[in-house]
């Protein structure tokens, strides 16, 4: 795992931003998952900031989401459907078409499931993920005891991800219990995965993420075995990394040789 420490927030999301235009840059009709919550935030609106600054092209693009809460509507403020077209997909030009996310209101679930599966293969496979990461260790909604191996299904949320969530909404209660999502194992098959993790109170769950051992009670754990993660941590969710100077060692190493230095 590459591991990039950012000064802050902000940094950590311009860097983000940054390596995603050149991903797209590199591969124009590039195959994008994207993730919700508060950490991408900023990437999205620096995103947004280049695109009109003539810097990005979206048009030929193609997004999946992680995840969607079961039982809202596509035009509930609260689902990732509204998060995305609020954040991003209205501000670019991202076709419609070639976006999807999983439905909230879906009756037969397996079989829609598996079709959001074959939809990823369909289109050649995931280029690029980005992820968040929540504080009990779940990437997308795969919660701790998520099988490393899972696929896209339905999951029930727990107390403390219902908990995190429910600044998001009025009351607790209104927090969807179910969900879908990715699994460990559909997110693991992407080529390239980019991991963001922001402030102080991710900084122990990051540390076992990171150097921990790999186990389903820390799903992002399973991280360690993808050959491609690049973490994008700021100070503040970096801070209990045991090898924290060893890892800005290597990036300053990186700039020199990128630079042609070394
Ligand atoms: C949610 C999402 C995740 C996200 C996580 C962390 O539960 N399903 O994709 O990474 O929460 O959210 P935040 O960035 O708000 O801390």
């Amino acid at each position: 795992m590459r591991v990039i420490i950012t000064k802050d927030y902000d940094e950590m999301s311009r860097k983000a931003a940054e390596f995603i235009v050149k991903e797209l840059k590199n591969k124009p009709d590039s195959i994008l998952c994207l993730a919700t919550g508060t950490t991408p935030v900023s990437t999205y609106k620096e995103l947004v900031r280049l695109y009109k600054d003539k810097k990005v092209d979206f048009s030929k693009v193609s997004t999946f989401n992680l995840d969607e809460y079961y039982g809202l509507a596509d035009d509930h403020p609260q689902s990732y459907h509204y998060f995305m077209n609020e954040h991003l997909f209205r501000h670019i030009n991202l076709k419609k078409s070639n976006s999807m996310i999983p439905d909230g209101k879906v009756k037969d679930i397996e079989k829609y499931c598996f079709h959001y599966e074959w939809e990823i293969k369909q289109k050649g496979g995931i280029d690029l993920q980005l992820l968040g990461l929540g504080r009990d260790g779940h990437v997308g909604f795969n919660e701790p005891g998520s099988s490393l191996g899972s696929r896209t299904r339905l999951k029930t949320l727990t107390e403390e991800t219902v908990e995190d969530n429910s600044r998001f909404f009025k009351k607790k209660d209104e927090v969807p219990r179910y969900v879908l999502t990715m699994g460990i194992g559909t997110i693991m098959e992407a080529k390239k995965i980019l991991l963001l993790v922001s402030g102080e109170n991710k900084a122990g769950v990051l540390q076992k993420v990171v150097e921990g051992p790999i186990t389903s009670m820390v799903p992002a754990s399973a991280l360690q075995m993808h050959r491609n993660v690049i973490l994008i941590a700021d100070e503040a969710a970096a801070s209990r990394l045991s090898r924290k100077d060893y890892y800005v060692y290597v990036e300053k190493m990186q700039e020199r040789h990128e630079k042609g230095e070394i």
